[in-house]
């Protein structure tokens, strides 16, 4: 049998997602947001084949990267969309449906007059929490302080999310293109877990 598509084509999808359907049986449901080249997304699919991951990433340029990727490396159990985060989880998830959400290195936007381009703000993490599954996780990391104290607080403020033991969440994640690159240089990575309650 051929291997699966990496991409998933959203003109061709049942949108929402049957979860079930994405990945020809049922399986507990992640994704990541903001996927860039795939290095996560290719190397967590790999080590958890129970999985599905969904992955999606704006750019289209990084996603067909990361899809040439997953096909040569014969990693069956990801899927990579071509549409923003905001997108998959409004149009795609429906509530609960979700095991885990990652999202890696968020674009910080740094001016102020850009601050209201943020994904983590008050309606994208309400969002968030209707579409994890009870005990489902939310795993973050940021570069920025700035943002990632705007994030902790975003979080704090969702009844629905409670914080967890970093070094539990974060236990044998693998790196991320961004990862690798501020690690070389020596930059500070603040992490964050929260689990729907
Ligand atoms: C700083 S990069 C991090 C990429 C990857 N997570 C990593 O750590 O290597 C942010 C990525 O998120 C993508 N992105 C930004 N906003 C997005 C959105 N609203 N929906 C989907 N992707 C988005 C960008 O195109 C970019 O590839």
């Amino acid at each position: 049998m051929d291997a699966p598509d990496p991409i998933l084509d959203l003109a061709r999808a049942s949108v929402p997602f049957e979860t079930s359907a994405l990945f020809g049986s049922a399986r507990p449901i992640e994704v990541e947001l903001g996927a860039g080249k795939g290095r996560f997304a290719l190397e967590w699919a790999a080590a958890h084949p129970g999985i599905g991951l969904v992955a999606v990433e704006r750019a289209r340029i990084y996603l067909e990267m990361a899809a040439r990727r997953a096909a040569r490396a014969g990693v069956g159990n990801v899927r990579f969309v071509h549409t923003t985060a905001e997108d998959l989880l409004f149009r795609c998830l429906t509530p609960s449906s979700t095991a885990a959400v990652h999202v890696y290195f968020p674009d910080p936007w740094p001016k102020k007059r850009h601050h209201k381009r943020r994904f983590f703000r008050a309606e994208n993490v309400a969002r968030l929490a209707e579409v994890l599954a009870p005990g489902g996780l939310l795993r973050i990391k940021t570069d920025h302080e700035g943002y990632g104290e705007v994030i902790a607080a975003a979080l704090a403020a969702e009844p629905r999310l409670r914080p967890v033991a970093l070094e539990a969440a974060f236990a044998e994640l693998p790196a991320t293109n961004f990862e690798v690159k501020y690690a070389r240089e020596g930059r500070p990575v603040r992490r964050l877990a929260f689990e729907r309650v």
